[in-house]
């Protein structure tokens, strides 16, 4: 007999295409329960959130014995009939003319339908994948990832690979991996003591990059609008449920663009790719509200139909000042706002997504633009609730004297920085960007609680499992 190859997806979105028709699928076992002479197999081809029922009848399964023993993660292969279930709890499945056993799965599989804690399913984050909830995480996060793109590409951005090993620091906040290909023991120094940087392989020492966003911007004066997306690092010594120190980051720069646009292209494209995912995921979105964060749907629809709110960093502080409510680090002006803080802004006051602009300059990057007060600079961040800040960025200093300023103000060695610098005196021009945390993005899409569980090999403090 001649099987159709098929999809799950296909299945369950298209069911009419495939009814009555004989069909092949391959995938793996989520479930098996067996009765005395036929088995009902839950099969996963990793196209759909649901699974298949597979109906195994022992009258028609020459190896109905080694079918009743398959189990979980097992793979095969599925030829029957997709027809209308008899059965309550699926629309459609699948009787089984044959099914092949492409592998078993040892009983010791640690995946199994019972539950089982994050913190067991982080330490074998290649399994952890097989679940329901990582299923939908992964799915999740593949999709709002093709709508970062999306966004951008239909704007006429043009997307760069910026850099993993840098020579600078581009925060200038010192949280560097180094990139080395001595050996400990095998450092030289001259006769002051100055390692020999220039016997590395590259000729002198590199890092794992903190941000693009320095090797982004000079594409501006060439393309306008442009985004980077991807990797970067921050040695960190952060144990908390929103710090890595691997993590994915999306940073577009806008020429001729201002800090009001900044924080417009900011809310648009949280909101694109919001219901992007919302549209294409129903499924998963379903299964997060009921299951990770009851009421996340209806928060996600808030997000998407408000405005996203607006206030200074001066005007952030008189209302913790005036909140009532007792901190564990006392609100001031010139302060780092907290994570409490933001949580506060975000989920007691504004009920919403907020934009923070204006902070003192001292607690901020060097690139920031200088206001007329001297003592604030052009930066944003979007504090959101339950997470707190999931966006920074700001408009840059396009002044060579004032960035200059600055550099020194930061104790930055303005040599490592030539090419920024070059920037200002080859036809500067004003310009704003901002970086998305991509893990605090899929976290706020998702409602899922700590950032080790939304990215595949979470690399954290004492930790870099596989
Ligand atoms: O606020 P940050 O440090 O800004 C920058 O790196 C700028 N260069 C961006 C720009 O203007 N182009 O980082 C941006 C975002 C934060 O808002 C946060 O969401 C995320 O990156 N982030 C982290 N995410 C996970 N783990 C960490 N350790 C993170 N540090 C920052
Ligand atoms: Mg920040």
């Amino acid at each position: 007999m001649q099987y159709e190859s098929a999809r799950v997806k296909d299945m369950y979105r298209k069911p009419e295409t495939l009814l009555g028709k004989s069909v092949e699928v391959k995938g793996w076992i989520r479930g098996n329960r067996d009765q005395k002479d036929v088995a009902f197999l839950a099969l996963n081809d990793g196209t759909f959130y649901s699974n298949m029922q597979v109906v195994a009848k022992q009258a028609s399964l020459a190896n109905f014995d080694e079918i009743k023993r398959l189990s979980l993660g097992s793979s095969v292969t599925v030829r029957g009939v997709m027809q209308a279930s008899e059965g309550k709890g699926q629309a459609h499945d699948i009787e089984a003319h044959e099914i092949i056993v492409e592998g078993f799965a040892d009983l010791t599989n640690p995946i199994q339908n019972k539950r089982m804690t994050m913190e067991f399913l982080r330490e074998i984050p290649h399994m952890r994948v097989r679940t329901n909830t990582f299923m939908a995480v992964f799915r999740v996060r593949s999709l709002l990832a093709h709508a970062i793109h999306t966004f951008f590409q239909d704007r006429d951005f043009v997307y760069v690979h910026t850099p993993i090993i840098t020579s600078a620091d581009a925060e200038g906040a010192g949280e560097l991996f180094r990139v080395t290909t001595l050996e400990p023991n095998d450092y030289k120094t001259d006769a002051e003591g100055n390692v020999l940087w220039d016997r590395e392989l590259l000729g002198t020492r590199g890092y794992l990059t903190v941000s693009g966003q320095l090797n982004v911007e000079p594409f501006c004066p060439a393309f306008r609008n442009v985004y980077t997306f991807g990797p970067t690092f921050r040695a960190e010594n952060s144990n908390t449920g929103r710090h890595a120190n691997e993590f994915w980051m999306i940073e577009p720069e806008i020429s001729f663009g201002d800090l009001e646009a900044d924080k417009a292209l900011a809310e648009d494209m949280i909101k694109y790719i919001f219901n992007y995912v919302l549209e294409r995921a129903p499924e998963e979105m379903a299964f997060f509200n009921e299951w990770v964060d009851k009421g996340l749907l209806d928060r996600l629809r808030n997000v998407l139909d408000n405005d996203f709110a607006h206030i200074t960093y001066t005007e952030a502080i008189e209302i913790l000042k005036k909140s009532g409510k007792t901190f564990d680090y006392a609100p001031e002006w010139g302060i780092n706002l907290q994570t409490e803080h933001e949580r506060y802004l975000a989920e007691d006051y504004c009920k919403r997504p907020v934009f923070v602009t204006d902070y003192p300059k001292e607690i901020k990057a060097f690139y920031m633009r200088l206001n007329e007060d001297g003592k604030t600079v052009r930066a944003m961040d979007l504090l959101v609730p339950g997470i707190g800040e999931i966006i920074g960025g700001s408009q840059r200093e396009e002044r060579l004297d004032n960035l200059l300023a600055m550099m020194a103000a930061h104790g930055l060695d303005p040599a490592t920085y030539e090419g920024y610098l070059d920037l200002r005196r080859f036809g500067t021009f004003p310009h704003a960007g901002f970086g998305l945390g991509f893990e605090r993005a899929v976290m706020y899409l998702t409602g899922m609680k700590n950032i080790r569980d939304v990215i595949p090999y979470p690399r954290t403090p004492n930790n870099v499992i596989f």
